[in-house]
């Protein structure tokens, strides 16, 4: 073994269950990890729950539950997503799990004691969704850029870490580091933040106001801030400061992130370990968002791709590869389930698939299962040379692959395929099979197609684990960790001769787009697998829950969007705006005049800058939206429970 390999994923707050967003990161992760241990390396890969703060508290005050209870249910969705997608973390942590909160603590003192942090009187905006003060110049237009909502004013006394002494040492730290913050417009990006003044952080709350969070090892009344809390998952899970997985694999670390998070990630954390007298990361990925309609998909915008339906539509493998294989690792993308289907159909079920079950066919006819003699060193077709094609693909699948460039590292191995089943199409082994007098040509034909397939397997391994193990039991290999180290795949004559070889199989079905949106009974039931019934409530939790008919006076489309309608309603004792995400089922002119049902006591929200008064009612699948409504008369107004 060489060197020590660790990455990790953003933890994730229980606030929502996992989507599509989630699943790409930690698949992202999983794919380098299982090519570090390609490499021989050491390894050690941590995801995991973010589970403090005030937004866990009001997710579970409306699901009316404890914020423990609601975040272990959330917290557990996620645990058994990963292995649905084959994510093989060694450590899933919580940020509730005692040695995570015993370590927060420690640093924290460790700072305090290094005199960075200072208490103080402090009046300042405070976004409630984000969970902490804005300054005035971070204000798009007065309000919140993450909420567009105009942050509150309070004033309260708190702890401040000095982030500002260290904003010239981060400066210089990037430059002597110039790979540590990748892709490049990031770098640029977390440069550009320290071009202004840093602000101190404000790092606690009073417990008056949020206790759900880990308490102040110096001042009993107040938790500290979630962020704090959160970024030291990275040390906590490795057992820091003695255990032996912080001595083996900190500070290599490889922390994947998306853009959102990237100022915590980019400039708090480096400074936090720097005060801490704690060697500072050196690696931080960035991607982008996988957006839907141009739109990021988001909870709070109701627009997530569910990651269960598609495994169980498409399956794990296909997914992780369409992830991999679409997403420019830096960029923006945008989710649609007709990409996906093109993609499987001509990437995995055509080039690949039909590739490997057209030479396993060619060999069981010719060779009747058992692998021929032929000398790998001899080639007849110095044109196709598919062993230094190989070992040329293999450079650059590696290239692409330490640098996190997954789309590139697949797309080199495509190339690759490619020229295989253009040398099927040259070498016409259907034409050499007719001449008694080509049969060793035909061997080294079908046998280098093998073994090329054999490069293909390895190759694919870290992002496709499963099809990989199926290519290679086919192709008589024992599924032992060696034909997946990156120093053997480009062995050239590794298939013994003499092997008996089991029958191909269809390694991708196609997919019929067709079947697959035409059949929604079929997917509403593997979809049930995932919405699964929300936990159980009460009738005082429903008595909190305030249904009103209301008849609709008249509707209108929400400019600049396709999804949005803008109702005016007649609650009886009151009239109310209330958006509704059903634009695309109903025309405004369908919903006029009707009865219907209306969510009266949610929090008012601003939807694409229209206020909504409350929720109507309303159920959406991928291809079906309909609105409640009520089929007898009752006066607007009336409570419905
Ligand atoms: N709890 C913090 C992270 C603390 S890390 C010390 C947090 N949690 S989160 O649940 O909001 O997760 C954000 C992360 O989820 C993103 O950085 C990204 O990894 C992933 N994604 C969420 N939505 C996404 C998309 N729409 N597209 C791509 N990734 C997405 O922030």
């Amino acid at each position: 073994m060489s060197s020590a390999f660790y990455i990790t994923t953003p933890i994730y707050y229980v606030n929502a269950k996992p989507h599509l967003g989630h699943t790409y990161t930690t698949i992202a992760a999983d794919v380098a990890c299982r090519f570090h241990r390609m490499k021989d390396e050491k390894t050690f890969f941590l995801t995991g729950t973010d589970e403090h703060g005030d937004k866990i508290v009001k997710a579970a005050e409306s699901g009316g539950m404890e914020p423990k209870t609601y975040a272990d249910r959330i917290s557990a969705l996620f645990r058994e997503l990963w292995p649905e997608y084959g994510i093989s973390h060694d450590r899933f942590i919580r940020t509730t799990d005692p040695d995570h909160i015993a370590v927060v603590k420690q640093i924290l003192q460790k700072i305090y004691d290094a005199g960075d942090i200072y208490f103080s009187d402090y009046e300042g905006l405070y976004c409630f969704d984000c969970e902490r003060f804005y300054t005035e110049r971070e204000l798009v237009e007065g309000k919140c850029p993450d909420h567009a909502k105009e942050p509150v004013p309070i004033r309260e006394s708190n702890y401040f870490f000095k982030m500002s002494s260290y904003q010239q040492w981060l400066i210089d730290y990037i430059h002597e580091n110039p790979d540590m913050i990748q892709p490049e417009r990031y770098k640029n990006e977390v440069l550009g933040f320290l071009r202004e003044p840093l602000d101190d952080l404000c790092i606690s709350r009073p417990k008056t106001r949020l206790e759900w969070g880990i308490t102040l090892p110096f001042d009993q009344n107040y938790v500290t801030y979630v962020w704090f809390d959160a970024l030291i998952n990275y040390i906590s899970a490795l057992g820091y400061p003695d255990g032996e997985n912080f001595k083996t694999f900190w500070p290599h670390v490889r922390h994947i992130v998306a853009k959102d998070i990237l100022k915590p990630h980019g400039i708090y954390w480096p400074i936090m370990l720097k005060s801490a007298g704690i060697d500072v990361y050196k690696h931080l990925f960035v991607h982008g968002y996988w957006n839907v309609d141009e739109s990021k998909m988001s909870k709070s915008l109701g627009n997530v791709v569910d990651p269960i339906y598609l495994k169980n539509t498409y399956g794990s493998d296909a997914i992780r590869y369409f992830l991999m294989r679409e997403m420019t690792f830096g960029l923006d993308s945008s989710f649609n389930e007709v990409a996906l289907i093109q993609r499987i159909n001509s990437d995995l079920a055509n080039d690949l698939g039909n590739l490997f079950s057209r030479v396993l066919a060619m060999f069981h006819k010719y060779f009747k299962a058992i692998v021929p003699q032929w000398d790998p060193a001899e080639n007849p077709y110095p044109e196709f040379d598919l062993k230094a094609a190989a070992e040329s693909t293999i450079r650059d699948f590696s290239t692409s692959m330490d640098n996190f460039e997954f789309h590139k590292a697949l797309a080199s191995v495509w190339e690759y395929i490619g020229t295989m089943n253009k040398f099927v199409d040259t070498a016409a082994p259907w034409e050499l099979a007719k001449q008694e007098s080509a049969r060793q040509r035909l061997a080294a034909v079908i046998c280098s197609l093998l073994e090329g397939l054999r490069v293909v397997s390895g190759l694919i391994y870290p992002v496709m684990p499963e099809t990989a193990s199926t290519m290679q039991k086919h192709l008589g290999l024992d599924q032992q960790q060696p034909f997946y180290l990156m120093d053997e795949i480009g062995k050239w004559g590794v298939i013994p001769p003499g092997a008996e070889l089991p029958k191909g199989v269809s390694l991708f079905p196609r997919m019929d787009p067709e079947t697959i949106f035409a059949a929604p009974e079929d997917k509403k039931e593997k979809q049930s697998n995932v919405s699964a019934i929300m936990p159980e409530i009460t009738m005082e939790d429903f008595a909190s829950v305030d249904l009103r008919a209301a008849t609709v006076i008249s509707a209108e489309r929400v400019p600049k969007t396709d999804k949005l309608l803008k109702l005016e309603l007649d609650l009886g004792f009151e009239r109310r705006t209330v958006v509704a995400g059903v634009a695309e089922f109903y025309t405004p002119e369908e919903l006029a005049g009707k009865t219907v049902v209306v969510l009266a006591n949610l929090k008012p929200a601003k939807l694409k800058g229209v206020q909504s008064q409350g929720m109507l009612l309303a159920g959406i699948d991928n291809e079906n939206g309909s609105v409640a409504v009520l089929d007898r008369h009752l006066p607007p107004g009336t409570r419905l429970k």
